[in-house]
């Protein structure tokens, strides 16, 4: 047989094997070691081209190098399209796009926390922390609410039992900071609140408050006008207007609310402000004797204000939100929008 002809059928015989060629690795080097390898088929050949006669040696040889560049093409194309197939017969979905990894954002209510407390703390407040579960006496009777004020109707209250309570407001905080420290005291506290309120787009079971503190000699209500419409342009922007009207809370007297003018309607009338072109955002006043008294501070000596707002309301109006209840769910197209 010639070199042609033996090139040829060692093709054919190439050709077949590779069509039965098994998936796996092993079989794969077997196959390739048997044609191709140092000791295969294609060399042996070559090892043959001795015995030709040098005349037609030349030819031979140029048949020989042809057939090994075509089996190795084959053979390699076969391996990259098996890998093709390979990847195409896995569950791996290659055109799927990556998983975006998702970098988390502080949440709205801490990042209005965190500006109350830049902006008090240039004004020299400390942050003082209470508890949230506390006794009737933080809550209540120390800030001037006994048993039978009908104040405590104002703040529906959840009872651990006759005398625990889930506090109703951060003011329990003034009482243990007074408590423990000799004044002057200059604090904000902010914290959880829960009261038992239907939940619904303006109220939840909980929610969160500043209660601010400060006391010293001489301290009034001038002072405190002073410090709160510094924060309100702090926070809302110097545009904004501000009023105080009378108000009564059992631990500060006199007492006041504060109001900004509506953000939304710039005080021409809209639904939020229910065409009043004002905003209630928090109660303040001067430090009722009655309190100082409970925590055995001298109301002949000291005097101070303290100011209470919800953190919620402040992040409703300066982040637009119109449902209290999207603070609490964790749904990340909410939070995402504070990233
Ligand atoms: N504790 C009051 C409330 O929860 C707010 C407040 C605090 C008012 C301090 C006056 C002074 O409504």
């Amino acid at each position: 047989m010639s070199i042609a002809h033996k090139a040829k059928s060692l093709k054919e015989q190439f050709l077949l094997e590779l069509e039965e060629l098994p998936l796996k690795t092993h079989d794969i080097k077997l196959f390739k070691d048997k044609f191709l390898g140092r000791n295969g088929e294609v060399a042996t050949l070559f090892h043959h081209l001795r015995d030709i006669p040098g005349d037609q040696r030349p030819e031979a040889g140029k048949i020989l190098n042809i057939l090994r560049e075509d089996l190795q093409s084959i053979f390699q194309d076969k391996i990259d399209k098996r890998q093709l197939n390979d990847i195409a017969n896995s569950t791996i979905d290659l055109t799927l796009p990556g998983d975006p990894k998702l970098i988390g954002s502080l949440h709205p209510l801490t990042l209005i926390l965190n500006d109350i407390n830049r902006i008090f703390y240039r004004l020299g407040f400390s942050v003082a922390y209470g508890p949230e579960v506390d006794t009737d006496f933080y809550n209540f009777e120390a800030l001037n609410i006994p048993k039978d004020h009908p104040a405590r109707d104002m703040q529906d209250t959840f009872y651990v039992d006759d005398d625990i309570v889930l506090r109703t407001h951060t003011s329990n905080s003034q009482i243990h900071t007074m408590l423990e420290n000799d004044p002057p005291i200059k604090i904000i506290a902010p914290g959880r609140v829960y009261r038992n309120e239907d939940i619904s787009v303006r109220s939840y079971c909980l929610f969160h408050q500043v209660e601010g503190l400060y006391v010293d000699k001489k301290i009034s209500f001038a002072d405190l006008k002073g410090v709160l419409i510094h924060f309100t342009e702090e926070m809302f922007g110097k545009k904004v207007k501000t009023r105080f009207r009378p108000s009564y809370f059992p631990f500060t007297e006199p007492s006041a609310e504060m109001d900004i003018s509506c953000l939304f309607c710039e005080q021409s009338g809209c639904n939020i402000c229910k065409y009043a072109g004002w905003l209630e955002i928090l109660g303040c006043g001067m430090v009722d004797p009655e309190v100082f008294k409970s925590v055995n501070y001298d109301p002949e000596q000291w005097s101070g204000y303290a100011f209470g707002m919800g953190i919620e309301r402040i992040a409703m109006l300066k982040y637009r939100v119109e449902d209290i209840r999207l603070f609490y769910e964790g749904d990340v197209r909410f939070l995402g929008q504070f990233a």
